[in-house]
C-alpha cells in the first residue's frame, strides 16, 4: 500500500485551517469513509483512525499497529450528541466530567450500546470514548460522518506518535494517508476515566490529571492496580493495553527519582560510572539542571554519553511535549543504557512518571 502524506501546511504555520488544510481533511475523511485507514494529529498524540462501526476498518487498524485485537480500541467523537449512540448509561459523575474536560485529552470508559462493534471494543462489553480538541481531528471526524476508532498511531510496543514523521516511521506502507498536523501539543495520551460502575475508575493518568477529576467530582476516585506498580502474574488491568510494555525504548533504562532530598545528578552519576566501559553507547535523558550537573561531577564520563535534554526540570509539562520523541532518538541513536530522570508525580507528573516507569520497566532509583 503507498501512503499519501497530506501536510497541513496553513494550519502548521497560523494554528487555523484554511480552504486549503479543509480539502485535504475531505480526501482523509474520504478514505476512513470506504473503510481505509488514515493518521490523523490530535492534542495528545497521533491516532490511527478508521471508521470505528466498520468491523472490517477495526480489523485493519490492529493489522497496521501489528497489536493484539483483545486491545480495544478507543472512539472519538466531535459532538457530545454521538455519544448517545454508542453508550446505554451516562452516569452524573461522567456527565460532569463531559462538561468540564470535553472536548480535550480525556478518554471516559461507558457501558456500550449494540451499535459498537465487538471488533472495536476487543469482545468488552464497555467503549472507550473520547472527544478531542484538536480541530483537524474534529474536522476529520465530522467530514467523515461516522466514529473514529483510533489506537495511538505507532507500531505495537513503540512509543506513541506526536509527529507526522513518526507516524512515516512507523506506518508508512501501512496505512493510505497521514494528516500531518504539526507537532501535538500535550505529548502523552488522553487520561482514561472508568465511569461504567459505581465508582470512577482512573485507568491511565493523562493530561487531565487527578486532582483536576477529584476536585470535579468532590469525591476520591479509584485507581487501577496497572498504574501502582507492576502487574503481579494473574492481574489484569482494567485497560487491556495497559499490560504491554509500551512506550519501550530498545535499551535497558534506569529511572532515578527524589523523595528523600538525595541529589538525582549524584545517583545518576554513580550509574554511569558503574556502567562506563561495559556498556557500548550510554545514554542521560534528563533536565538542562541535571546536564549540568553531571557535567561537573563526570566531565570524563559525559564527553562519550549520548545526552538528550527534557528542558527545565520546573517545566513537567516540557518534559511530557518532548519525552516519546527523545524516546525514539535515543533508539534511532542505537544506545544501549539510559539513564533517566524522572519528576514528582504531582499533576501532570502522575502522567510522565507513568510513561517512563513503563519504559523503564520499573526499574527505579530513589534517592
Ligand atoms: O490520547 C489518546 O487516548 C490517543 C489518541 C489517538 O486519542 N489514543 C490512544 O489509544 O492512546 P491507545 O489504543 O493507544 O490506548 C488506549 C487504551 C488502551 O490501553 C486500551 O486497552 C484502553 O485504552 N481501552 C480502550 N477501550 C477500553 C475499554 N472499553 N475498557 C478499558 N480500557 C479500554
Ligand atoms: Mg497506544
Amino acid at each position: 500500500m503507498e501512503t499519501k502524506v497530506l501536510v497541513l501546511e496553513d494550519y502548521k504555520r497560523t494554528g487555523i485551517l484554511s480552504r486549503a488544510d479543509m480539502d485535504k481533511l475531505d480526501e482523509a475523511a474520504a478514505v476512513i469513509r470506504r473503510g481505509g485507514l488514515a493518521a490523523f494529529p490530535t492534542e495528545t498524540v497521533y491516532g490511527l483512525g478508521g471508521d470505528a462501526l466498520m468491523k472490517e476498518a477495526s480489523r485493519k487498524i490492529y493489522a497496521a499497529k501489528g497489536r493484539p485485537s483483545d486491545n480495544p480500541l478507543i472512539v472519538h467523537i466531535c459532538d457530545i450528541d454521538q455519544l448517545s449512540e454508542l453508550t446505554v448509561r451516562v452516569s452524573e459523575e461522567a456527565g460532569k466530567m463531559a462538561e468540564k474536560y470535553w472536548p480535550g485529552p480525556l478518554t471516559m470508559v461507558f457501558k456500550k450500546s449494540p451499535a459498537v462493534p465487538d471488533e472495536t471494543t476487543g469482545g468488552l462489553d464497555t467503549v472507550a470514548v473520547r472527544f478531542p480538541v484538536h480541530p483537524a481531528a474534529l474536522a476529520l471526524i465530522k467530514k467523515a460522518g461516522t466514529v473514529i476508532a483510533a489506537p495511538s498511531a505507532n507500531l505495537s510496543g513503540r512509543p506513541s506518535t506526536t509527529s507526522a514523521a513518526h507516524c512515516v516511521e512507523d506506518l508508512n506502507g501501512r496505512v493510505d494517508v497521514i494528516v500531518d498536523g504539526g507537532d501535538c501539543e500535550i505529548g502523552l495520551e488522553s487520561t482514561i476515566l472508568d465511569v461504567s460502575g459505581d465508582v470512577p475508575q482512573l485507568l491511565r493518568p493523562g493530561a487531565v490529571t487527578l486532582e483536576m477529576i477529584t476536585e470535579t467530582l468532590g469525591m476520591d476516585i479509584g485507581e487501577d492496580a496497572a498504574i501502582k506498580g507492576p502487574l503481579k502474574e494473574g492481574v489484569k488491568p482494567k485497560a487491556p493495553g495497559m499490560k504491554y510494555r509500551h512506550y519501550a525504548p530498545k535499551a535497558p533504562m534506569i529511572l532515578f527519582t527524589e523523595k528523600n532530598g538525595g541529589s538525582i545528578a549524584e545517583a545518576m552519576a554513580a550509574g554511569l560510572r558503574e556502567n562506563a566501559g561495559k556498556e557500548e553507547k550510554m545514554a542521560v535523558l534528563c533536565s538542562e539542571e541535571c546536564i549540568s550537573e553531571l557535567n561537573k561531577l563526570i566531565p570524563e564520563i559525559m564527553k562519550d554519553v549520548d545526552v538528550k535534554s527534557t528542558g527545565s526540570r520546573e517545566d513537567k509539562a516540557g518534559m511530557a511535549h518532548v519525552l516519546f520523541e527523545r524516546l525514539r532518538e535515543m533508539d534511532a541513536d542505537g544506545v544501549s543504557f539510559i539513564a533517566a530522570e524522572g519528576s514528582s508525580e504531582e499533576n501532570i507528573g502522575k502522567a510522565l512518571m507513568n510513561r517512563m516507569k513503563k519504559a523503564a520497566a520499573w526499574q527505579i532509583v530513589t534517592v
